[in-house]
């Protein structure tokens, strides 16, 4: 946001809603809606970071419940109990900083990541020495972020039932007018919240609107939520996005991009998060991490847009990261809403003041 607009907003917050509404630029997000035109993805499938302490990191992975699937050249490839060959890719940085490479999606077909080989920008990379091989291709964008595509990766077999490190018998639920469940007993034991997938992933932009349009003009992401701002109803703040798979559902955001503040001068990570069995998998994974000595940030408690149990938690170099179970699903037939800002949870502990922050560096 450029320095005169800043200085705008602060004194048209002052005056009477109609007349600041009508002085403000309209910073409304677009109509947005998916073709064919555009590059097809499936699914978010991975994600990158640099770490300092590599170690470190991978005593945090095992406790949050990834499981480790490789490890080469000082990176160390992570799965969850999902398709993907592996949903984490900590590398050792370089320079000491942490750093977050970015997301992968998978393209839809072969045709679709040839079509997001000829985008501007793009960099075809190798995914040889990574579990299940595959093509990726890359693109740094100018706000010195990064966002992958890839295809053809092995994919893992995995099992009907979902595995756990936590259940040795849980479920069905009894409830007041029915209990399925008889003669037998809820037991669980102490453990990490098994990971299934990688889940979504969300930016803080300051220059928002053209990283908006690069995203949404090129690839099939179309928004399920947009908020806009408490003083201004024509300024977007924030996006939860999914991807259209047309009438397949697909979970209500994989990507979610926010309008930075003023004084944010450089994209960041929020955060990334991954799916995890269910509310009693969280809590008792939350327990692990707490007893672990682990940082926590946000949790447990229950989002309203995509309806998430989310627990949030900051891994050894700051950064957030969040397990989550029971999230929406929309498909074309789900209407884009939009409402103002308001509360993130309809129950869980006071969200943090810093929760819009970038995560502090331990
Ligand atoms: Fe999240």
């Amino acid at each position: 946001m450029p320095p005169a607009l800043e200085i705008a907003i602060k004194l048209l917050e002052k005056l009477p809603r109609p007349l600041r509404e009508t002085i403000m630029p309209d910073m409304r997000i677009p109509p947005i809606s998916n073709n064919p035109s555009k590059v097809q993805l499936v699914r978010i499938a991975h994600v990158h970071f640099e770490h300092p302490d590599l170690e470190k990191f991978s005593e945090f992975a095992k406790d949050f419940g990834f499981v480790e699937a490789h490890r080469i050249n000082g990176r160390i490839y992570y799965r969850g109990y999902g398709r993907d060959p592996f949903i984490y890719v900590a590398s050792h940085s370089p320079d000491g900083k942490p750093r977050f490479r970015g997301p992968a999606f998978v393209a839809a077909s072969q045709d679709e990541f040839n079509k997001a080989t000829k985008l501007d920008g793009a960099i075809i990379g190798s995914l040889d020495e990574a579990p299940g091989k595959g093509q990726i291709v890359t693109f740094n964008r100018p706000d010195k972020t990064f966002f992958h595509v890839i295809y053809g990766q092995e994919e893992r077999i995995t099992s009907a039932q979902e595995p756990s490190a936590i259940h040795d018998q849980l479920g069905p639920f009894n409830k007041p007018f029915e209990k399925p469940r008889r003669g037998k007993f809820q037991r669980c034991h102490e453990g990490p919240a098994l990971v299934h997938k990688l889940g979504h992933f969300g930016y803080v932009v300051p220059d928002f609107d053209a990283e908006l349009a690069w995203y949404t003009d090129n690839f099939n992401f179309v928004p399920s939520d947009i908020l806009y701002h408490w003083d201004f109803s024509n300024m977007d703040v924030l996006t939860f996005m999914h991807l259209d798979l047309g009438k397949e559902y697909s979970d209500h955001h994989c990507f979610f991009m926010q309008r930075a503040e003023p004084r944010v001068k450089k994209t960041f990570l929020h955060h990334t998060s991954y799916e995890v069995e269910d509310f009693d998998t969280q809590l008792i994974g939350h327990n692990w991490l707490a007893k672990k000595g682990w940082k926590s940030v946000w949790g447990v408690g229950r989002h309203i847009l995509g309806s998430q149990i989310f627990d949030y938690w900051a891994d050894p170099s700051g950064f957030k990261i969040e397990h989550y179970a029971d999230g929406d699903v929309v498909n074309q037939d789900t209407p884009t809403e939009r409402d103002v800002v308001g509360s993130f949870s309809i129950w869980g502990p006071e969200v943090p003041k810093d929760f819009g922050e970038k995560g502090e560096i331990a």
